[in-house]
C-alpha cells in the first residue's frame, strides 16, 4: 500500500491543539516565538498546515505585520517528515497567498538564513522592517541581542494591489522596505 501524501491546507481551530504541540516541540531547535494556544486558536486560518493522513506534520502562519508586510510564522516540521521539501512547500504556499493578498514582501527572522535564502529571501536591516521592531521586537527581552537575521522577498502582490487600488477595491500597498 502507497504511504498518504502530504497535502496542504488553511488551518481551522480544530487544528489549534496540534499546531501548538508541533511549535511547541520545535522551540528550541528553530528559536521560534513562544506561542499561546488561545492566539493559534484565534489565528487558526492564517496557518498552512502540511498534513499526512490525520497527522499534521508542518505548519507555518502567514501573520500580516502592516498592509505591506506580512511575515512567515512558526515555521515548523516534524523530525520525522524533514528533508522532503515539506518547508519549502509550506513556504512557497505563504508566498503564493502573500502575493495574492496584495502584500509587496514576505519577511521571515530567523537563525537559519541559509534555508530562506534558498528560497528566494534576502538578508536586510531589522530597520528596513520597523513593523517588526514595533510590534515584536521592542517588546522582547532579547530586542538587539536575538541574533536572528532579518529576511525579505519582495513580490509581485504589490503591482495587482495598486492596480485593483486605482480601480477604486483597496489601498495601494507601498514597496517592502
Ligand atoms: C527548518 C525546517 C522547517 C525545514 O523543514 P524541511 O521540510 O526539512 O525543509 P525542506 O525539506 O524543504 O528543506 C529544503 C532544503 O533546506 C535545507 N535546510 C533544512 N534546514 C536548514 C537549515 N536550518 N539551514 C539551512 N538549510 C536547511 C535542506 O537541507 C534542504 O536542502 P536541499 O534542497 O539542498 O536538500 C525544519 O528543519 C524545522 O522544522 N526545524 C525546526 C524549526 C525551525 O528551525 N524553523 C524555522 C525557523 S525560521
Amino acid at each position: 500500500m502507497s504511504p498518504l501524501p502530504v497535502v496542504l491546507r488553511t488551518g481551522e481551530t480544530a487544528d489549534a491543539r496540534r499546531i501548538h504541540a508541533l511549535i511547541a516541540a520545535n522551540l528550541e531547535e528553530g528559536h521560534l516565538l513562544p506561542r499561546t494556544l488561545g492566539e493559534i486558536t484565534v489565528h487558526a486560518s492564517r496557518f498552512v498546515v502540511a498534513t499526512r493522513g490525520r497527522r499534521i506534520v508542518g505548519c507555518a502562519e502567514l501573520a500580516p505585520l502592516s498592509p505591506q508586510v506580512a511575515e512567515v510564522r512558526s515555521l515548523a516540521v516534524d523530525r520525522s517528515e524533514r528533508g522532503h521539501g515539506v518547508g519549502t512547500t509550506i513556504v512557497d504556499e505563504l508566498r503564493r497567498r502573500a502575493e495574492r493578498d496584495g502584500f509587496a514582501g514576505l519577511c521571515a527572522f530567523t537563525h537559519s538564513p541559509a534555508y530562506f535564502t534558498h528560497m528566494g529571501f534576502s538578508i536586510v536591516p531589522h530597520g528596513w522592517i520597523m513593523e517588526k521592531v514595533h510590534t515584536d521586537c521592542v517588546r522582547c527581552p532579547l530586542f538587539r541581542h536575538c541574533g536572528q537575521y532579518a529576511m525579505v522577498v519582495p513580490l509581485d502582490g504589490a503591482a495587482r494591489a495598486a492596480a485593483r487600488a486605482s480601480s477604486g477595491q483597496v489601498h495601494a500597498a507601498a514597496p517592502c522596505a
